[in-house]
């Protein structure tokens, strides 16, 4: 299964950086499945059901969220009625959304994919390596799925590299999300599951992790509240990890990233 996972969307930019590229890109790299990082495509803070739609008529299969799932309350009583937007898995019993969807693709392959938030310098929640591994018990690569794809939305590195390890051989990708910066630290590790640490933002990068760069600034500077953040709106570049799985065993073949537009070097993965 060919997959494309790509890093938070912030603002105007991001989407429309993701939405005038993806169906080439989904047709030139035979993607199976493409799955992207929301929780700041609208203004930089959340995601409304108009722009959630938007995406997965654009060419997205499944939505995954963050610490930022809430921000637009509109998505609050519309995420129930859309099994393709997750939030993170160990959000408190009750929340609105699941952590995790089985899609079908239109060949009848089954893909997993899964939304966990990590617990250092963020807000503490349920355990998400428990969390995870539960909903593993139900689900098995190669058996009842042909690929599972784990986002871990988490600030620190360590975590994140854990993540990966814990669920090397389980998973066919656990990419990192949150810290809106590409990592090239993508690999696939001893038992098979492809890694990175973190996919990168689809946004402005001339910014501060993609808001205005003034406002931003000055937060650390004076230690005092100041102007709203708002997104950058310069050119925006799409940033995420293509990954290829072998479907009999849904571990990973080969991955490589993908940066195209703006302001970071490019790359397309080559196979
Ligand atoms: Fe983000
Ligand atoms: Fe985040």
């Amino acid at each position: 299964m060919r997959i494309l996972f790509l890093g938070d969307i912030v603002g105007r930019c991001g989407r429309e950086v993701v939405l005038s590229r993806l169906p080439t890109l989904r047709a030139t790299l035979a993607l199976d499945l493409v799955i992207v990082n929301a929780e700041n495509a609208s203004h930089g803070f959340g995601l409304s059901p108009g722009i959630a739609t938007d995406l997965l008529n654009g060419g997205v299969d499944v939505i995954t969220l963050g610490n930022h799932s809430w921000d637009r309350r509109d998505l609050i009583p519309h995420i129930s009625a859309a099994p393709r937007i997750i939030r993170p898995i160990n959000f408190p019993p009750g929340s609105p959304g699941n952590g995790s969807v089985q899609v079908e693709l239109a060949d009848g392959r089954k893909a997993l994919v899964v939304n966990a938030m990590g617990r250092l310098f963020m807000d503490p929640l349920d355990d998400p390596f428990r969390c995870v591994t539960d909903l593993l018990t139900r689900h098995r690569l190669g058996v009842t799925t042909q690929a599972i794809v784990v986002d871990i939305h988490a600030e620190a590195t360590s975590e994140k590299w854990a993540f990966g390890n814990v669920l090397d051989g389980r998973v066919s990708l656990v990419v990192g999300t949150h810290t809106h910066t590409p990592t090239a630290d993508h690999r696939i590790l001893p038992a098979g599951t492809a890694f990175q640490t973190d996919a990168g933002m689809c946004g402005d990068y001339d910014s501060v992790i993609g808001m205005t760069k003034e406002p931003a600034m000055a937060r650390f500077i004076r230690k005092m509240p100041g102007e709203r953040l708002q997104p950058a709106e310069g050119d925006a570049t799409l940033c995420g990890i293509m990954v290829e799985t072998d479907d009999a065993t849904g571990l990973a073949r080969r991955l490589a990233p993908i940066r195209q537009g703006g302001l970071l070097s490019q790359t397309l993965p080559d196979f």
